[in-house]
């Protein structure tokens, strides 16, 4: 048994997927030769399609990831798919040296979305992140008029916005942080859900609010009602750019294009990610009108594969699904069902359950075991969930999912859990 950060918990800890010879031999060669900074359940891909992951001993599991969003599409849709094998055929990379046929349309369908007037394609989320700030930062001299080297912007606790130096430095999470300073200044944290402490911390030098609408690796975080409008109405009195991450929560997640359609709000600037990509490429994008990122000139910003023909055919295809409604209203029913089931299993190992559309944040009870040992059994099971916070876990199957396959997935977890629950606790060391 195991002692986890002083609770005692139930045989979960002993439950393990018991590796076949291909998978042991896979994860042999990735820990000798991937740098270790994952720590990644014991199941070995090989083939995807839809909801379902075949991994290399031929067991099927049932996604409830997704890539953390970014295949929110299910595995190799055959819409995305068919535009990649087209595009591969064509021509894929052209850096920004030339024009390719396929930037414009992309940025203009992603615009229309979007409801602004332009798009500064990247690849990762972070590097969106990135680009966010510096955008930030250059209208905050060339527009707004605060010194150069002087600006600050306002960002949330516990939030997640990726993992390079910059983003890194105005994170709360330790483990993320030690040992990479010097950190980059310039930034401020509040509580996120406390619009009144937002409006003390911005000041004339503040030049944006960074804010993920629903924070997703912190648990799945929903904020108060009225938070999201009253932070758009801060930044507009103050001059500041409302910058909202919707790299996880956005593209249909929630139930709407994007989270913050839930409150009517809309940002100065979106930051895109994960789906954008259809769960084929890196793909992100920094959305906003031309008096905001009209302020990047020649050669202040670039990316040599960002907005490379390959990614901007698939982006497109990925708004025009969008454009339908049907994954966004796919997500939003079929994401009443998984909460409604999630929530009756509350008092039976469950101590909450939060979100929006297909995206729930459950709260285990850390007497059974903590998220990593529960996922571990649930992937025994067929069923693929991640842990984030030690013990919550994150539902986010591929939108394409149905209503059985998610009454599936949840009977799985409750099984899980009366199992924790019928055996006996461990009352000392
Ligand atoms: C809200 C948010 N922003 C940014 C990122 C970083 O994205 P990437 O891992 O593609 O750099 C993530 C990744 O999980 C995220 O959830």
């Amino acid at each position: 048994m195991l002692h986890t950060g002083g609770v005692f918990v139930t045989i979960l800890d002993t439950v393990d997927i018991r590796p076949g010879e291909l998978t042991e031999a896979a994860i042999a060669i990735d820990d000798r030769y991937a740098a270790h900074n994952y720590s990644p359940l014991p199941v070995v891909a090989a083939t995807a399609e839809g909801v379902w992951i075949t991994d290399v001993e031929g067991r099927r599991y049932l996604d409830c990831l997704a890539a953390y969003s970014a295949v929110n599409f299910g595995h190799r849709h055959p819409q995305i798919t068919a535009t990649a094998h087209a595009q591969l055929d064509a021509v894929t990379l052209v850096s920004r040296a030339f024009h390719s046929d396929r930037l414009g349309p992309f940025c203009a369908a992603l615009s229309a979305l979007c409801g602004k007037d332009m798009v500064l394609p990247m690849n990762s989320g972070a590097e969106a992140v990135e680009s966010g700030l510096k955008v930030a930062r250059k209208w905050g001299t060339d527009v707004k008029g605060v010194p150069a080297g002087e600006s600050n912007v306002v960002v949330a606790h516990n939030n997640f916005h990726g993992r390079t130096t910059t983003i890194i430095s105005f994170s709360d999470d330790e483990t993320a942080r030690r040992g990479f300073g010097p950190y980059t200044p310039g930034f401020r944290a509040v509580p996120f859900g406390d619009a009144a402490a937002l409006a003390d911390a911005i000041d004339e030098n503040t030049v944006a609010v960074l804010l993920e609408p629903i924070q997703g690796e912190a648990g799945i975080i929903v904020p108060p009602d009225d938070y999201l409008a009253r932070v758009r109405a801060l930044c507009t009195e103050r001059n500041v750019l409302m910058i909202a991450d919707e790299i996880q929560s956005g593209l249909a997640r929630t139930g709407r294009t994007f989270a913050c359609d839930h409150w009517g709000v809309v940002p100065d600037i979106y930051l895109l990610g994960k789906a954008l990509g259809g769960g084929v490429v890196p793909l992100s994008a920094v959305v906003a009108d031309r008096d905001v990122l009209g302020v990047l000139h020649p050669g202040e910003h670039g990316s040599t594969f960002g907005g490379n023909p390959l990614a901007a055919a698939i982006g497109t295809t990925v708004v025009e699904m969008l454009q339908t409604g049907e994954f966004q209203s796919r997500s939003a029913e079929l994401g009443e069902r998984l909460h409604q089931r999630l929530r009756a299993l509350i008092g039976h190992g469950v101590l909450a359950v939060r979100g929006m559309g297909l995206w729930a944040g459950v709260d285990i009870d850390p007497t059974i075991g903590t998220g990593k040992q529960v996922s571990l059994r649930l992937a025994a099971l067929g069923v693929l969930v991640k842990d984030t916070h030690g013990s919550t876990l994150r539902f986010a199957p591929p939108i394409v999912i149905t209503a059985e396959e998610i009454d599936w997935a949840v009977d799985q977890f409750a099984t899980v859990l009366t199992d924790a629950l019928a055996s006996p606790t461990i009352a000392n060391a």
